[in-house]
């Protein structure tokens, strides 16, 4: 079977009014964590991502009932029949976050058979801030290739009362042992914990729960172990990936966007390095903790300005916005420099980039950018799920068509984002060329917009 692929043309400038779909790094932990409360609960406002599915393949394959209303965005799953404790290498390798079921695995049932993640493209993505923070919560961990097997050591049964210190505010470690010290006798407190939205939003659902959490000051989590949780509803945050993407996708094509349901509380930093490229950005006003600062709305401006980001755990700049906001970099007149900090490969779409005619050059983790005035269409190759997205955006403003392959990994991360894109006034189709009768439609569709 031939690839699929994203065909991008480019396009006028992007006009839009878009709801922002529910953040992937928000559901998948939040799908796992309804491991630790038996019975139906139900999440709303959830995204039909390709990584959506396949977390919802790994709750049935440890026995959960599932039921996912697509158009309605509604997830219901029913954990109270789970009887399994491994995940699969198969799962475990096309999706990291699967290690996330390990904590409520280890809090329900004591014990846990997880498949040790691969690595992926943007860099090794060891586990060891997790299984450090696990010993120290008194796990046995048994290491058989490919499996890793945790258990909860029975030999002491007396509440402990624990201190953890991740060395790195790891979004994924901080999850895990949070999730499974929500049910562990005794208090736990993580010290530099990682305080991401979407870790915020897990912490939300967990109270409903009724877990006993506190944020502290200095990025402490402190837990206090209860008996039992009860299944709840929940409504997933905006993505503000996604949102980030759309704001961007205005910015290359120097259009505009209104984003009503973005949380402009998500992205401070972002926003402010928008501003200094030139462009209008416009955020909700008087925000209370009821109603959060919602709404975002940005108008391009004609000549960007070069800026320089640093990207870091939250609320630094995100490194998943990072490959995108490069993309509006290599189309200013100015030179701007990127530096990733967090992951130690993610800088393999300026291979891309340049394929397209940008001038940029690496030295370790850090890129110079000097801004061109055109890109010229070719056959790029996307390198991780942020990376498609920041490709999607240079084709959107290269002359000619542009080619995507690689797209499951636009397909892991965001839900239909090409339909959106298109509605705002983009040339884009993803095309699966064994099927015909779609691929017409999409050229006939495309060819109609040039005139
Ligand atoms: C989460 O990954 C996100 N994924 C990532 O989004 C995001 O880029 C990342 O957080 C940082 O914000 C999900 O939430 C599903 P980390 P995670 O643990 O938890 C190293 C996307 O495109 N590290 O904060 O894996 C690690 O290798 C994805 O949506 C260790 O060394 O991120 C990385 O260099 C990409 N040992 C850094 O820390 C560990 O035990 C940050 O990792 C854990 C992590």
């Amino acid at each position: 079977m031939s690839e699929r692929f994203l065909l991008v043309k480019q396009s006028q400038p992007l006009q839009g009014f878009v709801e922002v779909t529910g953040a992937k790094n928000a559901v998948l932990v939040i799908i796992a964590s309804l491991l630790l409360a038996e019975g139906k609960s139900t999440l709303y406002n959830v995204p039909n991502s390709a990584d959506v599915r396949c977390f919802i393949a790994l709750m049935m394959e440890l026995g959960a009932l599932v039921h996912f209303d697509i158009k309605q965005k509604i997830l219901t799953i029913d954990t109270s029949t789970v009887n399994k404790i491994e995940v699969s290498p198969e799962i475990m390798n096309m999706m990291r976050a699967s290690i996330l079921v390990m904590g409520p695995l280890l809090a329900r049932f004591g014990k846990a058979r997880v498949a040790l993640p691969g690595g992926c493209l943007i860099g090794a993505r060891p586990i060891n801030y997790h299984l450090q923070g696990f010993r120290r919560l008194n796990i046995l961990l048994e290491e058989n290739q490919p499996y890793l097997f945790a258990s909860t050591n029975t030999s002491t049964s007396a509440p402990q009362h624990e201190r953890i210190a991740l060395e790195y505010p790891s979004v994924g470690a901080t999850e895990n042992l949070l999730m499974y010290a929500t049910l562990k006798p005794g208090e736990t407190v993580i010290v530099n914990a990682a305080i991401e939205p979407e870790v915020l939003d897990l912490i939300d659902i967990l109270k409903k729960m009724g877990a006993s959490i506190s944020c502290e000051p200095g990025q402490v989590i402190r837990i206090v172990g209860v008996n039992h949780l009860k299944p709840v509803e929940h409504t997933i945050i905006p993505d503000r990936l996604e949102a980030g993407g759309l704001l961007l996708a205005a910015c290359v094509t120097k259009g505009s966007v209104h984003l009503p349901n973005a949380r402009a509380d998500h992205m401070d930093i972002f926003l402010e390095k928008l501003r200094e490229m030139g462009h209008e950005v416009y955020t909700g006003t008087n925000p209370t903790p009821t109603h959060p600062l919602q709404g975002v709305s940005l108008t391009a401006c004609q000549n960007p300005r070069g800026i320089n980001i640093k990207t870091g755990p939250y609320p630094g700049f995100p490194t998943d916005l990072q490959a995108p906001i490069m993309t509006a970099m290599a189309l200013s007149k100015d030179v701007s420099t990127v530096e990733e900090t967090v992951f130690e490969n993610r800088l393999m779409h300026v291979k891309e980039l340049t394929k397209l005619g940008a001038q940029i050059t690496v030295e370790g983790q850090k890129a110079t950018i000097r801004g061109v005035e055109k890109f010229y269409g070719t056959e790029l190759i996307a390198t991780d799920i942020r990376a498609s997205c920041g490709l999607v955006l240079a084709g959107l403003v290269a002359s000619g068509e542009t080619k995507i392959g690689n797209i499951h990994h636009w397909e892991r991360g965001y839900d239909k984002l090409e339909e959106k894109l298109r509605f705002m006034g983009a040339q884009i189709s993803l095309i699966n060329p064994d099927d015909e009768p779609t691929r017409q439609i999409e050229e006939s569709l495309l060819s109609k917009r040039v005139a």
